[in-house]
């Protein structure tokens, strides 16, 4: 867990989970083909995903970015990125009724799958540090275009409450400078709620004037309950 800087322009919230999601969480939540497997992928906020890790050992090419990583932090997330796993399943455990159990048929295959994927993140980030970068939405620390995609998961619109507008435009924004072609975001659902991120639609519009053209796609992933869709921008070059 981190604490969070509210005077960093986030919009002043407190601590967010470093959580593990899997290449396989990860296909599903963004419909990732083996094509897209195959591109320069930025994945923003990285946390302590296996994401990474298992693209890497196909053979891909994935940075993970997340400001937990700053001050030689990636050793301290990667030291408690089990411990954070176990965080997330008890609150999923104790809100278990907000959950489809159908991605994972139980609590307990939740536990397994984030703690494996943490194990996965934390060995890699000791062989393969430099693709774990330090960084900050809504600045990040990439040239223009230096991705082909950029994935962006359970940060925007998960935590609306305690991020406001001005974090989700200027991120998604940051975002698409970085990546050439498209930018994939999910879920459109806060925590705690069923419905979109009220501001969407505002969203939407703020992005198309800035010459970015979105759509918001159903994906075959719902764990949050209600949360099983993505917002694709593309970016014009
Ligand atoms: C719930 S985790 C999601 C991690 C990963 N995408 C996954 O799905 O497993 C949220 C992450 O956002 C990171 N974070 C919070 N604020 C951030 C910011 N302003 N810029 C980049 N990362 C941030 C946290 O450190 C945390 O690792």
């Amino acid at each position: 867990m981190i604490d969070n800087d509210p005077s960093a322009g986030t919009g002043g919230f407190g601590e967010i989970l470093v959580s593990s999601r899997s290449l396989h969480e990860y296909r599903a939540m963004f419909a990732l083909t083996d094509d897209d497997l195959e591109r320069r992928i930025l994945d923003c906020p990285g946390g302590a995903a296996g994401f990474a890790a298992e693209v890497s050992r196909r053979g891909g090419d994935v940075t993970a970015c997340d400001v937990a990583y700053f001050d030689g932090g990636i050793d301290r997330v990667a030291a408690t990125a089990v411990a954070e796993a176990d965080r997330g399943n008890r609150y999923v455990r104790e809100h278990a009724d907000a959950y489809r159990w159908t991605f994972f048929a139980d609590p307990d295959e939740h536990h397994r799958a984030r703690r494996e994927s943490a194990e996965h993140f934390a060995t890699h980030t000791r062989t393969s540090p430099h693709r774990y970068i330090p960084g900050r939405l809504p600045t990040l620390p990439f040239a223009d275009n230096t991705f082909d995609l950029a994935l962006s998961s359970h940060l925007l619109f998960s935590y609306a409450d305690d991020l406001d507008y001005t974090f989700h435009h200027r991120s998604t924004i940051e975002l698409a400078r970085v990546a050439t072609t498209e930018i994939r975001l999910f879920p459109l659902t806060p925590i705690g709620s069923s419905e979109r991120y009220p501001q969407l639609d505002q969203l939407l519009a703020d992005l198309s004037e800035s010459g970015i053209s979105s759509r918001i796609a159903e994906v075959d992933y719902e764990f949050q309950a209600g949360a099983n869709e993505m917002l694709v921008c593309q970016v014009p070059r």
